[in-house]
């Protein structure tokens, strides 16, 4: 695959992050996750951390201008030359504007955006039963992949951690954001002819699969 601007849309769980590394590993390009790049903010108690932690943990978006911020730094990095795929990101309208204004400026062609779509009960198990090792970084789920041993990591690096915004309440508060905020961007980008729909609803492997076959073949 050529050097490439890649965008997952999908709701909160719908398994953005876990497709989005594969796909870098994969074509060896960038990953870049603004829930990641905000969560590292948050534990290194950075002033955009502070500034965004109430936000996520009440599961609202942070300001677009704290996000676009971080993205534009992102991508001025060297490996996001070779092409990135974009996980959590654009999120609202006005992300989406300020993403095609940069992509212009720095001279990627039109992003493919792939949309992971996945049924509300899905989002809310996959949310809910997410565990995450603090240590080693392994994603496990209580559902559809469970750790050997309920609280710890299989590699018995620590303690499991369950994000504060996973918690039951504060996920019906993410999909309202998404529903509100980030689903319009399925007809931004339907009209610009720029989107492909992907069933999210399978297992990793075969979401995995309808995503290769389309990307070497779009
Ligand atoms: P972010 O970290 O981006 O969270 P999210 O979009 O809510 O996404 P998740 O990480 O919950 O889900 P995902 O789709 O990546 O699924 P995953 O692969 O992890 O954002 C967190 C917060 O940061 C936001 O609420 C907001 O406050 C802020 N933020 C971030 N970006 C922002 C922006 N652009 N603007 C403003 N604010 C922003 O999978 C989930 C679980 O399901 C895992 O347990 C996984 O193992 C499992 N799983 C995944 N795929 C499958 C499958 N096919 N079958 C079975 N299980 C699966």
């Amino acid at each position: 695959m050529r050097a490439r601007a890649l965008i997952l849309l999908g709701a909160p769980g719908a398994g953005k992050g876990t497709q989005a590394r594969g796909l870098a590993q994969h074509f060896g390009i960038a990953h870049i996750s603004t829930g990641d790049i905000l969560r590292h903010a948050v534990s290194a108690r950075t002033p955009l951390g502070l500034a965004a932690q109430r936000e996520m943990e009440a599961g609202h978006l942070v300001p677009d201008r704290i996000v676009n911020g971080l993205v534009r730094e992102r991508l001025a990095q060297p490996d996001a030359a070779r092409g990135f795929v974009l996980d959590g990101f654009p999120r609202t309208l006005a992300q989406a504007r300020y993403l095609d204004r940069l992509l212009r400026a720095q001279g990627w062609g039109r992003p493919l955006v792939l949309n992971l779509r996945t049924d509300e009960d899905i989002l809310r198990k996959r949310m809910t039963g997410r565990r995450t090792c603090p240590v080693c970084g392994e994603i496990y789920n209580i559902y559809f992949n469970p750790p050997q041993n309920d609280a710890m990591c299989d590699r018995e690096c620590a303690k499991l951690i369950h994000r504060a915004d996973d918690h039951e309440e504060v996920v019906g508060q993410r999909l309202a954001a998404y529903e509100a905020q980030t689903k319009p961007l399925i007809e931004y980008y339907s009209r610009r002819k720029l989107l492909h729909h992907i069933d999210g609803n399978g297992k990793p492997e075969s979401v995995a699969r309808e995503l290769y076959s389309f990307l070497r073949d779009p």
